[in-house]
């Protein structure tokens, strides 16, 4: 029977825009299908602001815990009398760097090879974000570490000290992992194997996101911002919760190797 659905420009690996949603029933696996939802949830479509991928489905969520994480942890952190010069910094750094690597994933994620204009341009600011954040948690590290130093304070003191400096080891690893496929690819033996890393640079990515996420959790559990700051744990481990809850159920399945892409 004919179709009554006038015709679409052909998109190949992209849900149309003014398209109906696919009836359930008929789900076909499609390679921009997220972790959760329904295919093109949080896909960046035609002509759409690339600002839009920043809040694009769940993405709302990471936006939201991001907010709450800075209230609940700098409000109490900057009306807190003294301010010690070498350790109120290193919250603040690390927060705006968490902010800006959360921000740069959001945006790139929604992207597919369908609107390569699109994904080239997020792809670029991509590496500008994660390159200020780079820039953001080396001074929050240099300032703790010189803290410890000039007050001889011990090192591995808490759990969020172990955290830490697991944490900005792996970052070491996925921002020199990053920045070498993306500007010299060379390194990886050129052109499509290095392209073929992206995955991997996806999969390390998410890891170390999660592994950032616990270690702000732990803060929460230092001595100076638990009984000295009094920071509420449950605002903190809210924040953390609804930055994973809307960062996860985004990723696309396609860029992960788990469709064909
Ligand atoms: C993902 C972000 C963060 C990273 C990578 C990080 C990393 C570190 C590192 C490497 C140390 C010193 C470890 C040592 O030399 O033994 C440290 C100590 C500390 N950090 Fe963080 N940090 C982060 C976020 C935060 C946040 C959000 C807060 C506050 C809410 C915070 C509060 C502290 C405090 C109070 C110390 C000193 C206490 C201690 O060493 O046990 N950090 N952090």
């Amino acid at each position: 029977m004919a179709s009554t659905t006038p015709s679409l420009p052909h998109l190949p690996d992209e849900i149309h825009p003014h398209q109906e949603q696919p009836d359930d029933s008929h789900h076909q696996p499609n390679e921009n299908e997220p972790l959760l939802g329904r295919p093109g949830d949080a896909i960046q479509r035609p002509n759409a602001p690339m600002h839009r991928n920043l809040y694009l489905g769940t993405g709302i969520l990471a936006q939201t815990g991001l907010l709450l994480l800075l209230l609940t942890i700098s409000i109490p952190l900057l009306t807190h009398r003294p301010l010690p010069p070498l350790l109120t910094p290193h919250p603040l750094l690390q927060l705006t760097a968490l902010l800006v690597l959360t921000e740069a994933i959001l945006l790139l994620q929604p992207t597919t090879k369908s609107l390569p204009a699109a994904k080239t341009r997020a792809a670029k600011y991509h590496a500008l974000l994660q390159l200020l954040s780079l820039l953001l948690f080396v001074s929050g590290t240099a300032i703790i570490e010189t803290n410890k130093h000039a007050n001889k304070l011990p090192h591995f003191h808490s759990a969020h000290a172990y955290f830490g400096v697991a944490t900005v080891s792996l970052l070491a690893v996925q921002y020199l992992f990053g920045f070498t496929i993306y500007l010299t690819p060379s390194v990886w033996g050129g052109g499509d194997k290095a392209k073929k890393m992206w995955k991997w640079h996806r999969y390390l990515g998410y890891g170390v996101l999660l592994l950032v996420l616990a270690t702000t959790g732990s803060a929460a559990w230092t001595e100076y911002v638990d009984a000295q700051l009094g920071v509420s744990k449950v605002g903190v481990v809210l924040g953390l919760v609804l930055v994973a809850g809307g960062v996860f159920p985004r990723i696309q399945l396609g860029k992960l190797g788990l469709r064909e892409y």
